[in-house]
């Protein structure tokens, strides 16, 4: 007790402070989206997300060279496909399709980083949505199951063309289970896959449906992604998929969603990710424009939040320039 105890005493100085640090934000946690499009010659920055860009094969190519020279190990790669259709063929396009491009010019360029491909529909569907859609009692609504088959079509098709993980992010139910089961029967069992298992109905999503183009059409995605208002069913939701066969789990978004990280990281001690959305970079570069923040403080002091709260990685839109901020301590 005071006045024998004074905390701050190991706060006198940067060394000491150093010493006690219970959590530190490290670059091979920060993992870097990255958004590819079909129009080659061209790189166009999104206008709700500064500093981020839609980039043809070459510019993401060439882009993951200087990231992984900045010290960034892994990305998360979007597609957007130059035709959409009713089921997102581009998507399981083994030739052409642009993911399939884009990871095969990323590998030439720069062997050792790890890809993750984010496997979805609502990019590659005409209507926006996250698979195949069927009327119900007169209302248009997902069909898991159809899903689930064009799922599996997806993310063999991503790591035949050299994904290193695979990160479905639909909220589909059985999802894991059957990619999991198409990945072992094509001779991919070695392929991790990061589950988005906790992934809420978020209006922080909305830069991200201009960067992706992947807007639904009409209706919302409120019948699948998970209520805000609800803990407990994360845990189910997590539980679920972690028994389905999910090497890592996700919860997203990140800042609003904190106690659900800490919740999901002490129940199951499995390696957790939380997934610092479009709407969360966009805030903190719309106040640091203005000069309200400053971007760097704030950044690095989420980053590190999101470590304390139990997240062992980090998807974020800051990677690239947090790897060129940790150093400096
Ligand atoms: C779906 C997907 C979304 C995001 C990542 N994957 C959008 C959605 O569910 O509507 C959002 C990411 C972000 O906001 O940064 N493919």
């Amino acid at each position: 007790m005071f006045p024998q105890t004074r905390l701050s005493r190991l706060r006198s100085n940067n060394i000491i402070r150093a010493m006690v640090r219970e959590h530190q934000v490290n670059t091979c946690d920060l993992i870097q989206p990255v958004f590819v499009h079909h129009r080659d010659g061209t790189r166009q920055e999104i206008a709700s997300m500064p500093g981020q860009y839609q980039l043809d094969v070459a510019y993401a190519a060439e882009w993951s060279v200087r990231l992984y020279e900045d010290g960034i190990r892994s990305i998360l790669l979007f597609g957007i496909p130059s035709v959409k259709d009713e089921t997102g063929s581009d998507s399981w396009d083994d030739d052409k399709g642009i993911i399939q491009r884009a990871l095969r010019a990323i590998r030439q360029a720069v062997p050792e980083m790890l890809i993750i491909t984010d496997v979805c529909f609502c990019e590659y569907t005409s209507h926006g949505h996250c698979g195949i859609m069927v009327e119900r009692n007169g209302q248009m609504v997902l069909d898991h199951d159809a899903t689930c088959k064009n799922l599996v079509r997806q993310a063999v098709s991503h790591v035949h063309a050299g994904a290193d993980m695979i990160a479905p992010s639909g909220m589909i139910d059985g999802m894991i289970a059957v990619i999991r089961n198409g990945l072992d029967q094509t001779g991919f069992n070695h392929i991790p896959i990061m589950s988005y298992a906790v992934k809420y109905a978020s209006a922080f999503y909305g830069p991200f449906r201009d960067a992706a183009e992947g807007a639904p059409k009409y209706g919302d995605r409120r019948t699948h992604q998970m209520d805000p208002a609800n803990s407990d069913e994360a845990l189910r939701e997590a539980s679920e998929d972690i028994n389905q066969g999910a090497d890592m789990i996700m919860v997203k978004p990140a800042l609003a969603y904190m106690d659900i990280i800490r919740r999901v990281k002490d129940r199951f001690g499995i390696p957790t990710a939380a997934y610092h959305v479009s709407g969360e970079y966009a805030m903190i570069k719309a106040a640091a424009e203005r000069g309200w923040l400053d971007e760097k403080a704030v950044t690095l002091e989420i980053l590190t939040s999101l470590k304390r709260a139990g997240a062992d990685m980090i998807i974020t839109y800051h990677a690239a320039d947090a790897a060129k901020w940790i150093p400096e301590g």
